[in-house]
């Protein structure tokens, strides 16, 4: 049986037992569909249940009810082959290079030898592919895991929080080499915190909040569900600009950067350009307000990544 959706995910729960206290319940409902092809974002605060989903989807902790399945088998040993996953930081043998820990997975994973040289390129690691391990860098060790990943050419790579940790140069790389992967046709599921990353790189998300998906869809319609309600508005006399605006109907705030945020229709760029100029006052400036995930996020899940 082959599916469109890379990952699907119905009615999955996930509960813990703990010493002397109730059950922890981390996954609770979730329905998730994951198209095949492209970047997808799988967001949420902290302890929202991301990781836990990931452990099943990858079949590493035993759902306590409902269903995943991933290429679409609902037996993940029948498709691992296809799937290369990131969960917890990977461990390396630090006394040996870079090239040899990827040898010897190759060798584990009846992988051709001759691939290793070609991921350590793509990752951007062939100069340093013989320095041991220890010597790596964070950003290096997380690129050498990436390598370990591609090792087997997957069709679907399912990530938790690749980015965590790195400066702003490697989170470009990353972002360059998951939009890639994507374009050449594989699915990339990624957990992260990183909401900016996310907006610039994923195509669909879904965002978690108690073990519950909250929202889930191509990021535009995410986004456009809750924005389309404001502008930026700037005006010299921007104080007058402000009562003028809110009179008319348009409550006005400042946003602290010389402009006002406008709640207004779409449709009403005109009306306000219009009630200004019969005050005398001619804006500088007039946009839609972008909507960024990252409000979205707060607003739908009332808490700070
Ligand atoms: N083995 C376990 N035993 C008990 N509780 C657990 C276990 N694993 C996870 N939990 C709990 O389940 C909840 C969800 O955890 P999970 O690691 O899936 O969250 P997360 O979304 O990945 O968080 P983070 O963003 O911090 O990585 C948390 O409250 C966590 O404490
Ligand atoms: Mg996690």
């Amino acid at each position: 049986m082959r599916s469109v959706n890379a990952i699907e995910v119905s009615s999955l729960r996930k509960s813990f037992r703990r010493r002397f206290r109730s059950e922890k319940i981390a996954v609770d409902g979730l329905d998730l569909e994951v198209p095949a092809g492209g970047v997808y974002g799988f967001l949420g605060p902290n302890g929202s249940g991301k990781t836990t989903t990931i452990r099943c989807l990858l079949g590493l902790v035993r759902p306590t009810d409902g269903e995943c399945s991933v290429l679409g088998s609902t037996h993940f040993p029948e498709v691992v082959r296809r799937v290369g996953s990131i969960v917890e930081t990977p461990t390396f043998f630090g006394g040996f290079s870079g090239r040899r820990n990827l040898e010897l997975l190759a060798q584990i994973g009846e992988v051709p030898r001759t691939r290793v040289d070609g991921v350590l390129e793509r990752v951007d690691l062939a100069e340093a592919a013989d320095d041991r391990v220890r010597t790596y860098s964070l950003g290096m060790k997380q690129r050498l895991g990436m390598a370990a990943v591609l090792l087997k050419d997957p069709e679907l790579l399912v990530l938790d929080e690749p980015a965590n940790g790195l400066d702003p140069a490697g989170l470009k790389e990353v972002r360059d080499l998951l939009r890639d992967l994507a374009d050449e046709g594989r699915t990339v599921f990624i957990s992260s915190h990183l909401l900016h990353e996310v907006q610039l790189i994923c195509d669909s998300v879904a965002i978690m909040s108690h073990g519950r998906c909250i929202a889930q869809g191509p990021v535009d319609e995410v986004l456009q569900v809750r924005g389309g309600n404001a502008f930026v508005v700037r005006a010299p006399k921007l104080r007058e600009a402000k009562s003028v605006l809110t009179k008319a109907g348009y409550p006005s705030t400042f946003r602290g950067d010389q402009s006002l945020r406008v709640v207004a229709d779409v449709s009403a760029a005109g009306r306000i350009t219009k009630t200004l100029a019969e005050k005398s006052i001619y804006l500088t400036e007039l946009r839609p307000e972008e909507i960024s995930l990252e409000a979205v996020f707060l607003e739908l899940t009332g808490d700070v990544s």
